[in-house]
């Protein structure tokens, strides 16, 4: 008489069958998951590659635009000749983060300075893009937040952010035109 409360080899085959196909099948639901999610975010080359094309024929001397890059805003200042030479003609010995003019623009192209519009306090957006707003007293921008001052090459001068406005990476398309990023 055979014994009851053993599987029969015809039991233990469908049995094993049932759990190749299960485990295959979580496979496939976790791969079609890792897929998806992975389509959700954007590789790391394409977020390298990200980058903005800015015309700079309406901006005037002295104006300055905003502009989104990267889900931050980026300031693009047309500079006068005065302001220039004040962020040129700085004691490298009074910045709390030393760097010249040259080394925050571009030969050529020295009337725009293009930095990412961050405190480097606290991260609030500094004042300082519209006519209107107060520049603070280096004539750069003013963060209200805590009082930050940069100068007219988005240097910290007085206040408690530690580094200067960062300048991304850009290129010139043409005179008047430039890709950040
Ligand atoms: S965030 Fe700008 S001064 Fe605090």
């Amino acid at each position: 008489m055979a014994d009851e409360t053993k599987p029969s080899k015809q039991q233990s085959k469908r049995d094993f069958l049932y759990l190749t196909a299960a485990a295959t099948g979580a496979i496939g639901a976790a791969s079609l998951g890792w897929a998806f999610i992975d389509t959700l975010n954007p590789a790391a080359d394409t977020l390298a590659l990200s980058s903005t094309e800015v015309n700079l024929t309406p901006i005037e001397e002295g104006q300055a635009i905003t502009v989104m890059w990267r889900g931050k805003p980026v300031f693009v200042r047309r500079r006068t000749a005065q302001e220039i030479e004040k962020a040129e003609n700085v004691d490298m010995s009074l910045l709390r983060d030393p760097a010249t003019d040259d080394t925050r623009t571009q030969e050529g192209h020295r009337e725009w300075l293009i930095v990412v519009g961050i405190c480097t306090h606290l991260g609030c957006v500094p004042l300082g893009q519209k006519p209107s707003e107060v520049r603070g007293d280096y004539d750069g921008w003013f963060c209200p937040c805590h009082g930050s001052h940069y100068d007219t090459s988005g240097r910290i001068r007085k206040g408690p952010a530690p580094k200067n406005l960062l300048v991304p990476e850009y290129t010139f398309v043409s005179d008047s035109l430039v890709r950040i990023g």
